[in-house]
């Protein structure tokens, strides 16, 4: 057996815990599959009391993130504290700085900061892995960067957060309000600190912007994201998209285009029957699309102490085994920086409305479409349920641009009684 590749292991929660407990239990096994021992040299937590469910007494503590990144029997830091900046960005950085290797679970650190971070890696001759930052336990990064290498990848989409796929799974399959949907996963633990992470969509977008760096060999461009959360979605648009035999999820797609990079994170309607249309609960989905293999679909838990510590895993065994790849797989010094799509690609869309219900609500709602080079594709009325009348809108491919052109000029015509709901129908 060659030496030991020796941790230090920043945060010791979820994650953190996860990955000390497979390095104890399955010691034996990594060292067969790497060809060398994988031990932990020191550990670090904010509390250093805290019982972590798992025995922390044969390695050095240390209070400072940045110490611990620092010691010299530390081969590789292991960054499972999260923050965007923080300890969690300086501790980073100081290891990088000493030539030492870095695993990190943190997508918003990465979002923020990636492409400065794999340039300092890169500059130092380390190696930035994250796989458990994106989807979990599903191994997309290596499939993007590794098995899908020579393929040019035309989309990417996927279900990346699993809060939001539960409560919109709960709302509709027990009739749940937004609201009850919500404060459930709440109480089951399975929302941020900071619930307007997951529902607001900026979760998944930190990790829709990971994977469009290595699909497109762009610098991470977080900030370009188009992000719209969850919170406008209701049980009236659940049940009527199901009505047209669709289902609502927080999809996120990125795709280049002619007109620059597309990254959207949104509410969107896939068709039922799809495999993204069969995902329930806090389960996540990945689709990546490329010139020669075609679609690939993976599925799998996208949050956890097992399955996120499993990724962390497959990175540090990378690393024992001498795999040294570049963070967003190519050097990071030759990511293209974005151009942003402003528009983007056409698509069909769902309009929900509530009709004044007088002669020729209708016609005004069709005419102010049509002068907009809007063309409808089906449309439905629904009962009464006061003054005004249900109609939903399911159009050809058009564009949100236009959309909001035909909606404006609804406005003076005094027929539509609240706002309208718009939501993206996406191929997949
Ligand atoms: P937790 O909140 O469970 O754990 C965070 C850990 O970091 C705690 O042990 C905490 O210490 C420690 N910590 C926080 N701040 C500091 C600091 N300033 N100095 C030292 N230690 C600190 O988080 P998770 O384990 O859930 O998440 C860790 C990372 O993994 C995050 O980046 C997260 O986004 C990512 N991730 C998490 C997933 C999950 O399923 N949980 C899934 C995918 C990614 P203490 O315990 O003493 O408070
Ligand atoms: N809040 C995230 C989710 C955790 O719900 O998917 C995993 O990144």
């Amino acid at each position: 057996m060659t030496d030991p590749l020796r941790l230090g292991i920043a945060g010791l929660g979820t994650v953190g815990a996860g990955v000390v407990k497979i390095i104890r239990q399955k010691s034996v096994l990594l060292a067969e599959r790497t060809g060398r021992p994988i031990t932990i040299s020191a550990v670090c937590a904010r509390n250093r009391d805290r019982d972590r469910g798992v025995p922390l007494g044969d390695y050095a503590w240390e209070d400072d993130a940045v110490a611990l990144a620092k010691r010299d029997d530390v081969d590789v830091f292991v960054e499972l504290m999260g923050g965007s900046d923080g300890p969690a960005k300086a501790a980073t950085e100081a290891a990088l700085a000493m030539g030492k290797d870095v695993v990190t679970a943190n997508k918003a650190l990465l979002a923020h900061h990636g492409t400065a971070l794999a340039l300092q890696a890169e500059a130092a001759g380390s190696v930035l892995r994250f796989e458990a930052a994106v989807a979990g336990g599903i191994p997309v990064i290596k499939a993007l960067t590794e098995g899908l290498a020579g393929n040019e990848i035309t989309r990417v989409m996927g279900v990346m957060n699993g809060s939001c796929n539960y409560i919109l799974t709960r709302m509709e399959n027990a009739g749940l309000t937004y609201q009850e949907a919500f404060a459930e996963a709440d109480g089951l633990g399975y929302l941020e600190a900071d619930p307007e992470l997951d529902v607001g969509g900026i979760d998944a977008g930190h990790k829709l912007s990971l994977l469009a760096s290595i699909a497109f060999g762009t610098q991470v461009a977080f900030s370009a994201v188009e992000l719209e959360g969850i919170g406008k979605v209701s049980i009236d648009d659940i049940r009527q998209a199901a009505d047209m035999g669709y289902k609502i999820k927080l999809l996120g797609v990125c795709r280049m285009t002619g007109r620059g990079l597309e990254q959207r994170m949104s509410p969107c309607l896939v068709p039922q029957t799809s495999p993204l249309g069969q995902l329930d609960g806090g389960t996540n989905m990945v689709m990546i699309e490329g010139d020669q293999v075609g679609q690939i679909v993976m599925r799998g838990a996208g949050a956890g102490e097992g399955p996120t510590a499993s990724a962390v895993l497959g990175d540090l065994m990378d690393i024992a085994r001498g795999t040294r790849l570049s963070t967003f797989g190519q050097p990071a010094s030759s990511l293209k920086s974005v151009t942003a799509a402003r528009v983007a690609t056409p698509a069909p869309y769902y309009v929900r409305m509530a009709l004044v219900d007088k002669p020729g609500a209708l016609a005004k709602v069709a005419t102010a479409l049509g002068e907009a080079g809007i063309s409808i594709n089906r449309m439905r009325q629904y009962d009464h349920t006061n003054e005004a009348a249900p109609v939903l809108i399911v159009t050809h491919k058009t564009t949100r641009a236009a959309l909001d052109q035909a909606i404006e000029a609804m406005a003076p015509t005094g027929v539509v009684a609240a706002d309208p709901v718009v939501l993206r129908i996406e191929a997949v």
